[in-house]
């Protein structure tokens, strides 16, 4: 009797041995059948392998995705300084693992006191604008703050000390921070240009060992002491005078009052998806319309075989012009109505749009109604997926290269030039307003799906990201193919810019129909995005800024 009780604990002990080394071996398998060039629990979609790797490191430590996120950001500040820093501003849109999107606002807003005239002194054309009297008040730290206060795992600081060991030890300019560095010359300011000289006075390029010591300081009085240490205290009264002697209207007083705005994202619904974008001033219902208009004829991949092709781009083009004429609507919620941006994100009123393209011809400026704007540039993106499911996709900027091109030599802070977005679409502007921006960091869900992606180059970022999104939802290109695909972009006056690689038959088509075209010397497009399918992570970052993911 006692020796078949002792068989029958064996055999049970053995029984529940192979459940559990089964289970695991279904763990293991589950993670291993994704394909060789995903991930299986996270990924960072950043400009930069060296900065997806910083995010893809905070993750791995236990991170949420807002701490890869603001990491990976903290450390594209000194890798892509031409493009965002803590100068500028952000906008988080952020799923936590329960599906609930929220919408966390940093941009830049207008000073208390600013010159009267300022708009007066918008160029003409689009163009780099400098000078001290574009600065708005940086929100980028207290964006940090109080997303990380919201989302985060771990401490503050650990965030921030990659990159600060990056910025006090220098590292090899990387190529694309390279090239903008040698676009510099005297007619920019002598401190921006010093931070790129050697001690001989001798411009840096691509290769060269670059350090960014007194931002490593400001960076370590942030990770120590909070946010505060920037918006008061000893860094903003150094700040502030370095903005003041270079001609901007900045206070002690705009920096203490500066306010996050924390918001519910809209929802666009889109075939089988439901997008999530930030409202205005972020142009995240601009995308939303163009792609549906574009759904109702190009819904999938015979969209682009033979003649088919030059009519969906025809049709696309046509929506861009549309909606560079519908941008003006796009102004900060808090001083204006968004009665017509919301109008933009409902099914009727894309059908509407729809209804007024014609297969056959184009028409001149005043069919799309479009008021005279300015085409704008910069920017950076990173999107971000966590192992709990949570998801981030976030845009920063300091507008254009190298922003103001105002740089404090006693923070390390390079300054933003985010009011020269009012230019062309604003005739007053208001102290405390936020300036309407292409941002739109966006997270789409379907059944199946979680699609984290956005995009950086101005005026670029909604046609690039309507291209990617077109491309790889219903016309049947993987995530990477269809951020690889040239795109076309429609300018403030409607000329078509194609990129050297785009189909030249489609071009001449484009052409026959009555569009026209100008020849651009810059593509500032890049889109950086992460998916998740069947528990497997894509994750893609542009191959335009030399960019790439990382994951685990
Ligand atoms: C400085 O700006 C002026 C006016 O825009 C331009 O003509 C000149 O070529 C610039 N100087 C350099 C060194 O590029
Ligand atoms: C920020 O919020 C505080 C508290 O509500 C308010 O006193 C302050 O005026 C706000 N700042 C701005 C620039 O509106
Ligand atoms: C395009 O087609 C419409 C309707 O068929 C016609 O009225 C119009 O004249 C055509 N335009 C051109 C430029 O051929």
């Amino acid at each position: 009797m006692a020796r078949s009780k002792a068989q029958i604990y064996t055999c049970c002990s053995l029984i529940l041995l192979c459940i559990v080394v089964l289970i695991v071996c279904a763990v293991v398998l589950a993670k291993r059948s994704c394909q060789e060039e995903t991930f299986a629990s996270a990924a960072v979609a950043a400009d930069s392998a060296m900065c997806s790797v910083i995010g893809r490191d905070i993750l791995r430590r236990g991170g949420s995705a807002v701490d890869g996120a603001i990491a990976a950001l903290l450390c594209t500040s000194v890798v892509n300084p031409q493009s965002m820093g803590i100068g500028g501003g952000s906008i988080f849109t952020v799923m936590d693992s329960s599906g609930k999107v929220k919408i966390i606002n940093s941009r830049e807003t207008v000073p208390k006191t600013f010159k009267a005239d300022l708009l007066n002194g918008c160029p003409k054309t689009s163009q780099l604008i400098s000078g001290g009297q574009w600065i708005g008040v940086p929100g980028e730290i207290r964006g940090y703050e109080h997303v990380h206060r919201l989302y985060g795992k771990l401490p503050w600081a650990s965030l921030f000390q990659p990159t600060i060991k990056l910025a006090r030890e220098g590292f090899p300019i990387p190529e694309v921070q390279g090239r903008f560095v040698s676009l510099l010359d005297s007619n920019d300011t002598l401190p921006l240009r010093k931070l790129f000289s050697d001690k001989n006075g001798k411009m840096l390029k691509t290769g060269d060992t670059v350090k960014f010591e007194k931002l490593a300081d400001t960076l370590e009085l942030v990770a120590n002491r909070g946010a505060d240490a920037f918006y008061t205290g000893k860094i903003a009264q150094d700040l502030i005078r370095d903005i003041q002697d270079a001609g901007g209207t900045l206070t002690m007083e705009d920096l203490a009052a500066y306010n996050v705005t924390v918001t519910d994202a809209w929802t666009i619904p889109l075939g089988d998806f439901q997008m999530h974008i930030p409202p205005p001033p972020a142009g995240g219902v601009m995308l939303g319309l163009i792609l549906n208009i574009i759904k109702g004829f190009a819904a999938d991949s015979s969209a682009l075989k033979g003649e088919q092709k030059i009519l969906t781009y025809h049709r696309y083009v046509e929506a861009l012009k549309f909606a560079n004429g519908l941008k003006k609507y796009i102004r900060d919620p808090q001083f204006s109505s968004d009665v017509m941006a919301k109008k933009f994100t409902e099914q009727s009123f894309a059908d509407h749009i729809r209804s007024l393209i014609s297969n056959n011809e184009t028409h001149d400026l005043q069919y799309y109604n479009i008021a005279p704007h300015l085409d704008s540039m910069g920017t950076t993106h990173v999107s971000v997926m966590a192992e709990d499911g949570a998801a981030v996709s976030a845009t920063s900027t300091i507008n254009h290269i190298f922003g103001s091109k105002v740089f404090s030599p006693s923070t390390g802070v390079i300054l933003n030039n985010e009011l020269s977005d009012f230019c062309g679409r604003a005739d007053h502007i208001v102290a405390g307003e936020q300036p309407p921006s292409s941002m739109s960091p966006v997270v789409m869900r379907s059944k199946s799906k979680t699609l984290v992606i956005g995009g950086s180059g101005g005026s670029m970022i909604t046609t690039a990201m309507a291209s990617v999104l077109m491309n790889h939802l219903w016309l049947g290109k993987s995530l990477e193919e269809a951020i690889a695909a040239p795109i076309v972009f429609v300018d403030s006056k409607n000329m078509l810019k194609f990129e050297s690689t785009f189909d030249k038959s489609v071009v001449e088509a484009l052409m026959a129909l009555g569009h026209t075209q100008q020849t651009a010397k810059y593509f500032y497009n890049v889109v950086n995005a992460v998916e998740k399918e069947d528990g497997c992570i894509r994750a893609v970052s542009d191959a335009r800024k030399l960019g790439e993911a990382a994951g685990y």
